[in-house]
């Protein structure tokens, strides 16, 4: 070989050398950073408390991350929890990493308010073999077998579409034109989703009932502001005639209600349309309460307390309810003022 040929052969023995010892580090040191997860570790730090892995599904609304923060504050070192969180960015593919890292961490529970319903078998098995408890959290999961979850805690979405429902029907009672043909929009969320169809399911049974509501369109805005005012920009230049806007979140709604002064509408119990909203945020109420969103159907994100609960029993042997419902009211300008003042999120 000539002297040029060893000295290449060197070359290259020397640049695989050096990028094998990068990924060797970066696999070893980055692996958390690869996967989307926080640096954040835990050793031995963490031997007298319990680990919990949460992933939320993302941080697409305000309810989003008031849920967050719930249950933040409730898992924390002097209460003898260390959560690690990982925010999945509204990808399923993330959180099924993200939980296949806490199982590889081995943590003592993990809590997972999912995307969308279908999909989890899979990685719910694996938590299962690993003898990992899960706790479904906010929405709900469509698995062939339920023991791969051990509870749920969260807010009866199928209710919160009926509530507005039942309200629809009341309000247009009491106006005078219960019988007048009545033009219906819905802004859906995440398609799959358990708010979204729980709460499409919930007010579509009641408007079965009213051959005089017409739901003209339903589409989705993703639960998020930007999309739902794209979205309702083109149902007011496809529709002219709308009477009721459902919205399924509060974010779609402050998207949906520029879309509607843009046009020139006008909105709430004075307004040119009725609007449905859910959630109740405190932004969304305060606009209950100025008259520019008729009716807020509240969906719970407060917790954090009743997640601490049934990881508590768990841990002292103690059965828990598989499903465990928080409880949820409904706000218009009759009762909005009074309940503002202690709202928190
Ligand atoms: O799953 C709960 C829903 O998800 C809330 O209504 C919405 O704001 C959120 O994004």
């Amino acid at each position: 070989m000539s002297g040029r040929n060893v000295n290449n052969l060197k070359l290259i023995i020397a640049v695989v050398f050096v990028v094998s010892i990068c990924f060797l580090v970066a696999s070893v040191f980055g692996f958390n950073y690869f996967q989307g997860l926080p640096e954040e570790s835990y050793d031995d730090e963490t031997d007298d408390l319990t680990v919990i892995g949460f992933s939320q599904l993302g941080s697409e609304s305000l309810w989003r991350s008031a849920n967050s923060a719930s249950i933040q504050e409730v898992f924390q070192k002097d209460n003898g929890y260390f959560l690690i969180f990982n925010n999945a960015r509204q990808k399923q593919e993330n959180q099924i990493k993200a939980i296949r890292s806490f199982i590889s961490q081995r943590v003592d529970y993990i809590i997972f308010s999912p995307m969308t319903e279908e999909g989890w078998d899979t990685v719910l098995q694996e938590a299962k073999e690993a003898g990992i408890p899960v706790i479904v959290v906010d929405r709900m999961v469509a698995v062939e077998d339920p023991s791969l979850y051990t509870a749920w805690v969260g807010s009866n979405t199928e209710e919160e579409g009926q509530k507005a429902g039942r309200w629809l029907e009341q309000y247009v009672e009491e106006q005078g034109y219960a019988e007048e043909p009545l033009n219906i929009v819905v802004l859906q969320g995440t398609l799959g989703s358990t708010a979204e169809l729980g709460r499409t399911k919930g007010f579509n049974t009641v408007a079965d009932e009213h051959q005089n509501w017409n739901i003209l369109k339903q589409e989705s805005g993703d639960f998020t502001a930007a999309l739902a005012k794209e979205v309702m920009r083109s149902m007011l230049q496809q529709y002219p005639d709308i009477d009721i806007l459902v919205s399924q979140n509060d974010d779609m709604t402050f998207g949906a209600l520029e879309a509607i002064e843009e046009a020139g509408l006008t909105t709430g119990p004075d307004g040119d349309i009725i609007v449905i909203s859910f959630d109740a945020v405190r932004e969304a109420l305060e606009l209950v309460e100025s008259g520019k969103i008729n009716l807020d159907v509240e969906c719970n994100p407060e917790q954090g307390d009743f997640i601490l609960e049934v990881i508590e029993k768990l841990k002292h042997g103690e059965t828990v309810e598989k499903y465990n419902y928080v409880e949820e009211t409904v706000f218009t300008q009759e009762n909005v003022s009074e309940q503002l003042p202690d709202r928190t999120y």
